[in-house]
């Protein structure tokens, strides 16, 4: 597998992204949470998506040029929109905005509309956990990127509506929750499909209503559709991403017509100290060592805290450079070739 360094892997698709038509500055910050996704083990959202980005680009669903708009600036409530700039242009500004209100107010709600894909939805927790404080949010597509059922449904209605959450812990690695409410990512399926695996057991419903592990029953006619995980309350967090993402943001709702991938998002950011929590370094960490004190159940070795296993990857691809599969290096580098960059050396 190509392995590369994650300094090279950032100036290599900063300058596909900039070849691509995108400002310099705004290609660096895209580059940088694109590879920070890799470090963390979450290629789904990786350099994968410059396939996506440059396809998007060139339809005109991501504005490269698009400037942060704010709508409503009251208080604690910070509303905006984000053009349809590149999410993570979009996702870093607001975000740093909605924290300013915090250090003020000791709290803030965040909605955001129209900006483009968002990414890996744990970055914005990351950021306010590293200030000290806690976070969560909803997230919804706009109408676009419908691809689970509602539980009891066989018909595509909600798109995969993740959910996230951030606390930060002293002297040790934040608790950082970033999850998808459907069971397994539409990604994850057409990999399944292209090396000929099966998913996991509930997953996913055939275009007939019934249970499905075959990749190729989500493509068929009529088309199956991923399942919320849990059943009917991955299905109940889901419609609640909607409401709070889609609605209150002023954006859109799945079931909406839409021209474009996009993302609505809600969130709530609070710092610890404004609230009677006593003392919340020393209550948290006796939460943590209590929980992985349980012993493993079979076929697990320990405990790990939410958010340890990006980053425990983040140390090891730090150390040993970010394997990037042949397949999808090979589109990378094909895209890359079409405006002559040049790809990096190999590790
Ligand atoms: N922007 C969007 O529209 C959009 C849509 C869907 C998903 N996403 C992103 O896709 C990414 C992947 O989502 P996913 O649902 O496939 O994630 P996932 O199923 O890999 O779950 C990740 C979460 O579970 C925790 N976790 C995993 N294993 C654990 C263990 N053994 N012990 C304790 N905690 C553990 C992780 O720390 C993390 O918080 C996320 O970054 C998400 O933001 C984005």
């Amino acid at each position: 597998v190509p392995t590369f360094s994650q300094a090279d892997l950032k100036a290599f698709t900063s300058k596909v992204f900039l070849a691509y038509g995108v400002p310099a500055d705004v290609a660096q910050v895209v580059a940088d949470s694109l590879v920070v996704a890799e470090l963390k083990g979450h290629s789904s959202h990786g350099l994968i998506r410059i396939i996506d980005y440059v396809d998007w680009l060139g339809r005109g669903w991501i504005n490269p040029m698009g400037k942060l708009k704010i709508l409503k600036d009251q208080g604690v409530i910070l509303a905006v929109e984000g053009d349809y700039q590149f999410g993570q242009v979009i996702g870093r500004q607001a975000v740093e905005l909605a924290l300013e209100k915090v250090r003020e107010h000791g709290v803030s709600v965040l909605t955001i509309r129209r900006t483009a894909h968002l990414g890996r939805m744990g970055e914005w927790m990351e950021m306010a956990t590293q200030r000290g404080y806690l976070g969560f949010g909803f997230t919804n597509t706009h109408g676009a990127g419908v691809m689970v059922a509602p539980f009891g449904g066989r018909e595509r209605r909600l798109s995969a509506n993740p959910l996230v959450a951030g606390a930060p812990v002293a002297g040790g690695a934040d608790m950082i929750m970033d999850i998808a409410t459907c069971m397994v990512a539409e990604g994850k399926v057409k990999v399944a499909k292209e090396k000929g695996t099966k998913l996991p057991v509930g997953s996913m419903v055939n275009g007939r209503g019934e249970p499905s592990i075959e990749p190729a029953d989500y493509f068929g006619d009529p088309p199956g559709a991923l399942l919320p995980f849990g059943g009917h309350k991955g299905y109940a967090l889901s419609m609640f991403c909607e409401v709070f993402a889609g609605i209150l943001s002023g954006g859109a709702c799945s079931g909406t017509q839409s021209d474009r991938i996009a993302n609505g998002f809600f969130a709530v950011f609070v710092d610890p100290k404004a609230f009677c929590t006593g003392d919340y370094d020393g209550q948290f960490s006796n939460l943590i060592q209590w929980v992985k004190s349980s012993k493993p159940m079979q076929g697990f070795t320990e405990i790990l805290l939410v958010g340890e296993p990006e980053g425990r990857e983040h140390e090891k691809r730090q150390r040993e450079g970010i394997p990037v599969p042949e397949p999808i290096w090979k589109k990378i580098c094909q895209i890359a070739e079409q405006r002559q960059v040049a790809p990096p050396r190999l590790r």
